[in-house]
């Protein structure tokens, strides 16, 4: 069969007086004022467990939009055993059919539940409507498509036959279950994880993150509404820890699809080392962690345009994405010009609730996090080796918000070019024009982290020098664009160091590590 061709989701502008503006802020004033409540989804059962927590938007963290219920130990075994059950059902299904469930999911999510997706994003994770648009309609719907075609693709690679016999390659699922954890910061990853291995004929446990969970509900609505059978998704949310450690103790553990920070996957990826002898196969392991990501700046580069990155880079999505820009390296002759520009742009910036559609950013997602970004903030305002040039101001009266700040440091190892903050907080470090080769060298050595980066430069040479210098620095390069923004179909996307393993969201690579291909040679 052919699939549809996957063309990436419309952007919708929100332009005041559009249509599309009118009805997501009704939807919004709707869900703002409705108290959901939230199940755990174990096969056909939606299960109210009675032991609940609170929902509320980071922006107003005093209004309560909803609860969520949270599993025990049993939930935890119910989810592992009724998505065996369903696995013995939906291996067996043709692939198209599993391929028209999340076509239709993603045609969902781009028409009649594109308003309830950007919405409970925009209330939950505070995100502002243009953040929620490319993120819970556009990046979700482009996942679910691109998907199924890379899977189609992977599907017609065949082996060569000689004469008398046929080879053929049968793309199986894994011998268990998928274990997928995801974050509070893209609804889309949400989307993507679980049901990534379930287009490959996997089943899965899905467990969001508990600051998702509004979002993460609509998600499991449109994966029914779709015609998914009951049980190939589950999801479960509760104490992280007992979750993960029940699900790795299963001899059934297949693979764990994740997103989220350093240290997590490396205790889990350590967990699943001393559980390595009761599995039935060797799991699979596909992770994308943190972040330390840079822009380059080199003394050719026009300084708006370098001024407008660092901006988008750092501050849109109020920094809380793996990709964000949060050091940044200048060269002296360029400075006095993107200093001026930055400054100007960066107080032009409008922040507060996402229900103001207005704003261009929300809070940042939770007390803990907005603890740790003032903290860092408080520092740089008493150390003699920094200098905050703009922002600087957290307030948690009524959200946790956090101005977009710029810290310029004199040394380029201090804790804030070094450590992932997560937030809208961006170090700079201003070198030496002749000190180019060294710096990118500097740029290198700072950061553990490889995920993304990029040289500004009108110099073809030096944008040459920094590809080559910075090859390990980055899996996703960008020259002369900011360091985040990677569109599915285009930029797949992923790092390695302590940013991951690499396996390319949104992507043929990614999809291969949920097939258990069998060889078939037939001899005639
Ligand atoms: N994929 C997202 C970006 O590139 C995180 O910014």
């Amino acid at each position: 069969f052919q699939v549809p061709s996957a063309i990436n989701e419309t952007i919708k502008t929100y332009a005041p007086g559009s249509p599309e503006r009118d009805s997501i802020e009704k939807m919004y004033k709707k869900l703002y004022n409705q108290k959901a409540e939230i199940p755990l989804y174990i096969g056909d059962k939606e299960i109210k467990t009675g032991n609940t927590k609170s929902i509320r938007p980071p922006h107003d963290h005093q209004h309560e939009v909803g609860i969520y219920h949270t599993a025990d130990e049993q939930h935890v075994e119910q989810a592992i055993d009724t998505a065996l059950e369903a696995r013995k059902e939906w291996a067996k299904l043709p692939w198209e059919q599993r391929a028209a469930v999340f076509l239709k999911a993603a045609d969902l999510i781009s028409g009649p539940y594109r308003d309830k997706m950007n919405a409970t994003t925009m209330i939950g994770q505070s995100k502002t409507v243009f953040q929620a648009e490319i993120d819970s309609a556009c990046e979700i719907c482009d996942f679910l498509r691109f998907n199924v075609e890379y899977m189609t693709e992977i599907y017609r690679e065949q082996p060569e036959s000689a004469d008398n016999e046929w080879n053929r390659l049968e793309h199986r699922p894994l011998e268990g279950f998928v274990y997928a954890i995801t974050p509070f910061n893209f609804t889309a990853i949400a989307g993507n994880l679980p049901s990534s291995a379930a287009l490959m004929g996997n089943v899965a446990v899905w467990k969001p993150s508990d600051s998702q969970m509004l979002s993460a509900q609509v998600i499991m609505e449109v994966f029914k509404e779709a015609g998914l059978p009951d049980g190939v998704i589950n999801m479960i949310i509760g104490d992280p820890v007992m979750i993960t450690d029940k699900i790795l103790a299963r001899k059934e553990f297949a693979g764990i699809h994740f997103t989220g920070s350093t240290n997590v996957f490396k205790d889990i990826w350590s967990k699943i080392g001393q559980n390595i002898h009761n599995y039935n196969t060797y799991p699979r392991i596909v992770g994308e962690t943190g972040g330390k990501d840079f822009i380059v700046a080199h003394k050719s580069a026009d300084a708006q345009v370098v001024a407008t990155a660092l901006l988008r880079g750092a501050f849109e999505f109020q920094g809380q994405k793996c990709s964000a820009a949060s050091r940044s390296y200048i060269s002296n002759s360029l400075w006095p010009s993107v200093k001026e520009k930055l400054v100007k742009d960066v107080k032009s910036i409008k922040m507060g609730p996402t229900g103001d559609l207005s704003n261009f950013m929300g809070a940042v997602i939770h007390e803990q996090s907005f603890d740790k970004l003032s903290s860092y903030i408080e520092r740089a305002k008493k150390s003699d080796e920094a200098e905050i040039i703009v922002g600087g101001n957290c307030d948690k009266s009524k959200g946790y918000f956090v101005e977009p700040t710029v810290i310029v440091t004199t040394n380029p190892n201090y804790e804030t070019m070094v450590e992932e903050l997560f937030g809208p907080v961006l170090t700079l470090y201003v070198y030496d024009d002749e000190k180019y080769e060294e710096t990118l060298h500097l740029v290198d050595n700072t950061s553990q982290y490889g995920l993304t980066g990029s040289i500004i430069s009108t110099d073809r040479y030096a944008a040459s020098v920094a590809t080559d210098i910075l090859q390990n620095s980055a899996g996703n390069f960008y020259i002369n664009d900011k360091c985040t923004g990677a569109v599915v179909g285009r930029q797949p996307f992923g790092g390695a160091r302590n940013s991951g393993t690499n396996d390319k969201a949104g992507s043929k690579f990614n999809l291969l590590r949920w097939s258990s291909p069998r060889l078939i040679k037939e001899t005639f």
